[in-house]
């Protein structure tokens, strides 16, 4: 296990170029198997989550090669099996995905429950409405979910109860090779799910309306291969955006969707961060105080999830107090108590968190207790004063491309050091 050796109080300067983004590499990868034929995909993070997916598709009878530069080449001609049960489809999230893929592919899956970030329950009741609807039978049995058709995914309508990213991009898998026409109602809207449609669509599926509350999926028998670029990431964005405003300073963020952005750069210019939007570059500049903002996560176009714990991290030090209510998962605010040996001023009560914002943070020995939390926690770091040592990096190894060297780049004092057994 490593940690960080953080020197807090130096400001950023400089530009930093965003990675494809990690939630739309987790999708196309999974849904690549899907097609029969060699499909190229570009952008790709070179990142744990990514490298686990990949592990598991050659697992299951895939050819895939991954270039240093972030292509990976994939051929999933030769696929021998709808069950995707091992050790490693139990660690992460994305692994659900080979449900609607498989499902789509050979007309039967057998999966285990997936594992990845804890924020509370991540019921999966909405990805087997939708298979059902469809005409499978599914059961969860053994920590596994078994689903089978009689003859192959059918087309049909599907009404989300909730907007779920995962659910919607699993049925729009499952339904992109079913007979007949799939509707998605009350479907996700986030820059992933567009992204996915894109990269079916390229390969010859047929899906309308991605991006939009309705999704059309219309059918098709074969897909074929093809070259795909990924999307940049929108929450590593995001988290330079609010290392930047954290720390200080002046930065170029480049290869960015600003419009991906637009809920986070809205919230960062109302607590007094200066923000240029280029076409594909943000520059993010401050040098007053931070000033106190209500936040509320909600599902795209809304602020993300994903950036709740960095946005806390920030009104940690603001003037004021603020409200940031997570309003996706039940328990998202474990890193709190992390926040606070830092001295942060911080109560917790159901899903609302009231800040009330602290001159300063000092250095401390503290933890990342999951992905993002260990992206806020590193940002505490770089504005504390003293030395903060951070525990438990491999969730920020799951998720962020060349993290330190990035923010060292920047002028960011970290190191990483093995911790002593
Ligand atoms: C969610 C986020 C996504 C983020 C990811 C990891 C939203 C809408 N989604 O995606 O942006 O990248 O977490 O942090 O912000 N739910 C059900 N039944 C289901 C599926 C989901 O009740 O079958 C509920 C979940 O408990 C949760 C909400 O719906 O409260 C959103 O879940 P979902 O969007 O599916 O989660 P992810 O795809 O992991």
């Amino acid at each position: 296990m490593d940690k960080f050796v953080i020197t807090g109080g130096n400001p950023l300067h400089g530009e930093v170029i965003v990675s494809g983004a990690k939630n739309a590499a987790v999708a196309i990868l999974a849904a690549a198997v899907l097609v029969e034929d060699t499909c190229v995909i570009e952008n790709v993070p070179i990142i744990k989550d990514v490298k686990v997916i990949l592990e598991i598709l050659r697992q299951l009878g895939a050819e895939v090669q991954m270039q240093e530069n972030g292509t990976v080449v994939m051929n999933c001609s030769n696929l021998n099996t709808f069950e995707a049960t091992s050790d490693l489809v139990r660690k992460m999230r994305a692994s659900y995905y080979l449900l609607g893929a498989l499902l789509g592919r050979f007309g039967k899956a057998q999966v285990s429950l997936p594992g990845g970030c804890d924020f509370g329950g991540r019921p999966i009741d909405q990805h087997i409405k939708g298979f059902e609807a469809m005409g499978a039978m599914v059961k969860v049995e053994h920590g596994n979910v078994y689903a089978t058709t009689v003859e192959g995914m059918k087309g049909n309508s599907v009404y989300m109860d909730k907007v779920s990213v995962g659910a919607t991009i699993n049925i729009m898998i499952a339904a992109t090779k079913a007979q007949g026409m799939t509707i998605i109602e009350n479907a996700a809207k986030e820059p992933h799910v567009v992204d996915l449609a894109n990269f079916l669509n390229y390969m010859g599926a047929n899906i309308k309306g991605a991006g939009t509350d309705v999704i059309k999926i219309k059918g098709v028998d074969k897909l074929h291969g093809g070259t795909y670029s990924i999307i940049p990431d929108q929450i590593e964005a995001g988290t330079f955006l609010v290392a930047a405003a954290a720390c200080g300073g002046d930065v170029l963020v480049k290869n960015v969707i600003p419009k991906h952005l637009d809920a986070i750069t809205a919230k960062l210019v109302e607590m007094n961060v200066e923000i240029e939007e280029m076409d594909d570059a943000i520059r993010v500049k401050r040098s007053g105080k931070i000033t106190k903002a209500n936040v509320k996560t909600l599902p795209y176009p809304g602020f993300p999830t994903d950036m709740q714990p960095q946005i806390v991290a920030l009104l940690s030090v603001a003037e004021g107090t603020s409200m940031v209510t997570e309003d996706v998962w039940d328990n998202r605010f474990q890193y709190v108590s992390e926040l606070k040996r830092m001295g942060a001023q911080i109560s917790v009560n159901g899903k609302t968190a009231v800040i009330e914002g602290v001159g300063n943070l000092t250095g401390a020995p503290v933890r990342s207790t999951d992905l993002r939390a260990g992206a806020a926690m590193l940002i505490a770091g770089l504005m504390a004063k003293g030395t903060t040592e951070l525990q438990n990096l491999e969730h920020i190894d799951r998720g962020y491309e060349n993290f330190e060297q990035k923010l060292c780049g920047l002028g960011a004092q970290l190191v990483r050091e093995k911790m002593e057994e």
